[in-house]
């Protein structure tokens, strides 16, 4: 199981429909090749996470590369890991709006991921804990997914 992570910064800001359709196209596309993880999208800044096979993955991230929608992409980790932290692929993004606690400890969550980057370059046990955070804000969310966005 090979991972990849990146981040990089939105060119444009995203409306409702372009997350939609870019949310849409990606979950179709991972989901035919067994690629799995999480975008998570805050303050003009992306990170993602992809996993599955290595030649896939790569070829994603080939592609992803190219978007002209997004900029100053830089890679954060390479991986093989074990097995895979999600099990389906996501996006996550905030909605600062909405100012329940759940938002609350979502907006610390997206703060600890954009601003260490050192933890989730580094291999091992802190930033497999920062995902498994990630992943169970997603499937506390997983419900209202889309109509948060
Ligand atoms: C931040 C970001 C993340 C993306 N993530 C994915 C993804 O996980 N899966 C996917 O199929 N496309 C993703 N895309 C879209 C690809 O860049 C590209 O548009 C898509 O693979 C379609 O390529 P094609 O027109 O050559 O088929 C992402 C785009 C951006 C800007």
């Amino acid at each position: 199981m090979f991972s990849l992570i990146y981040r990089s910064k939105v060119r444009e800001s995203l409306d409702h429909d372009a997350i939609q359709a870019l949310m849409q196209k990606s979950s179709r596309f991972n989901a035919q090749n067994k690629i799995t993880g999480c975008l998570v999208y805050h303050d003009k800044n992306f990170i993602q996470l992809l996993e599955g096979n290595e030649k896939k993955v790569r070829n994603l991230f080939g592609k992803i590369s190219k978007d002209s929608r997004h900029k100053d992409i830089v890679l954060l980790n390479l991986e093989e890991n074990n097995f895979p932290l999600f099990s389906k692929f996501s996006m996550i993004h905030n909605n600062f709006k909405d100012l329940t606690d759940q938002v609350r400890h979502k907006r610390m969550l997206f703060h600890e991921i954009f601003h260490a980057a050192d933890i989730v370059r580094s291999p091992g046990s802190s930033k497999l804990t920062l995902w498994a955070q990630v992943n169970s804000l997603l499937n506390i969310e997983d419900k209202h997914a889309y109509s948060n966005m």
